[in-house]
């Protein structure tokens, strides 16, 4: 048949081209792959990270990331884009079909092999629901599953506290081209490819056989089994920008070990631990925790209260269920149980 021949003359280079290079972690500090071959649009492989994000960061995000993205469309993240591309004006737009605004606005249309790019992969991906289709604004939440990693609950700040500290994977150093402080520059910059943990240059960075190449690196601890599993697990599920609320919070049986220890592993101990802490402030055991809490520190940062530095630093603001229940054992003194 034509089309398996096509195939072949469309495969045969690619593979020759991926065996021909082998993985060096040195090489790959440019987080944006060369752009195709003009002339040549190969479709065959293309991925959210891999291709769709270089393509908006090229032309879009000039206008559609920041505080205020235009037209209230921040393309980096992946629900506001997943709802474009769902409804319709994603595609509509940067074809300049009738009824859409023409994208990228008063600049060139993208080449036709780019909209392809995009088009295939809007044909391709399966998208969650972006939040209810209520017409906008914050949606997204849901419940929480006991069998579901919850990238902005868990990952995220773990990343951020262990990983995406001033000096290695935060915007400005972006040590190796890695940035891992937001979904869209950990997908895209850290090669995450939902599904697949093994092929990812996250996990393969975090799970390293030599302590020299693992990370974080040394002097920095390693992350714990059960955080390297929470990632792994993240990934075999789709590696989504997921977030969940806890509808009943347990604040009668809240102890250290339950719920403030984990929740100061995850979501603090990458800055607040090691040979020089931030802020000075070590949060590594019961004592630690217990005095930054009895001087009032601890609630001031996390509840955001004017006078001390917000907490977690560079991250989303816990949620209230975890501000009340680190309330709940404050009150009850602190108890190491
Ligand atoms: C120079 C700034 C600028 C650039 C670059 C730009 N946009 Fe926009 N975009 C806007 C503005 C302003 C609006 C809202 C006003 C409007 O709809 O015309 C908008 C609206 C949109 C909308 C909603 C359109 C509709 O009709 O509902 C989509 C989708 C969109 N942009 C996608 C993109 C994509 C994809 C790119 C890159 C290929 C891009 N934009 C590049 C400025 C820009
Ligand atoms: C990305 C690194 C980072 C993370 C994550 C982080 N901190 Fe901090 N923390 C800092 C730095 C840096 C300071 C010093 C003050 C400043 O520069 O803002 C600090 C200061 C503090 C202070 C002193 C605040 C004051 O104004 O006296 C407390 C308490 C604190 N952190 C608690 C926490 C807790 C609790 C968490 C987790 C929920 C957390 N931090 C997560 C970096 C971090």
């Amino acid at each position: 048949m034509r089309t398996t021949k096509i195939l072949y003359v469309i495969l045969i280079p690619l593979i020759l081209s991926l065996l021909s290079c082998t993985h060096d972690p040195e090489d790959t500090a440019d987080p944006i792959p060369p752009d195709p071959d003009p002339g040549s649009c190969d479709s065959t492989l293309v991925t959210y990270s891999g291709i769709v994000v270089p393509i908006l960061q090229a032309n879009c995000f000039s206008c559609h990331t920041g505080q205020t993205p235009s037209g209230g469309l921040d393309l980096s993240n992946y629900d506001q884009l997943a709802f474009v591309a769902q409804n319709g004006s994603l595609l509509g737009s940067i074809r300049h079909e009738d009824g859409y605004s023409p994208m990228p606005q008063d600049l060139p249309k993208l080449s036709d092999c780019d909209i392809a790019l995009i088009a295939k992969w809007v044909s391709d991906t399966t998208f969650t629901d972006p939040g209810g289709g209520g017409g906008g604004g914050g949606g997204g939440d849901q419940e929480c599953d006991p069998d579901t990693v919850y990238f902005q609950n868990e990952i995220l700040p773990l990343l951020i506290s262990s990983c995406g500290v001033i000096g290695c994977h935060d915007p400005g150093t972006a040590e190796d081209g890695v940035i891992l402080t937001d979904y869209a520059s950990i997908m895209q910059t850290a090669d995450v490819r939902p599904g697949d943990p093994e092929g990812s240059d996250l996990f393969e960075a975090i799970t390293d056989d030599d302590p020299e190449d693992r990370m974080p690196p040394l002097p920095r601890q390693p992350l714990t089994a059960v955080q390297i599993a929470k990632i792994e697990k993240w990934i075999q599920q789709g590696a989504q920008n997921n977030l969940c609320e806890t509808t009943d919070c347990d604040t009668l049986n809240v102890t250290y070990s339950g719920q403030i220890f984990p929740l100061i592993q995850n979501s603090c101990l990458g800055c607040h631990s090691g040979a020089s802490p931030s802020g000075g402030l070590l949060l590594t055991n019961h004592s630690q925790i217990a005095e930054a809490s009895a001087n009032g520190r601890l609630m001031g940062a996390i509840r955001h209260e004017t006078g001390y530095s917000p907490m977690p630093k560079n991250g989303a603001q816990l949620n209230d269920c975890t501000i009340t229940q680190f309330e709940k054992w404050i009150e009850n003194g602190t108890p190491n149980n």
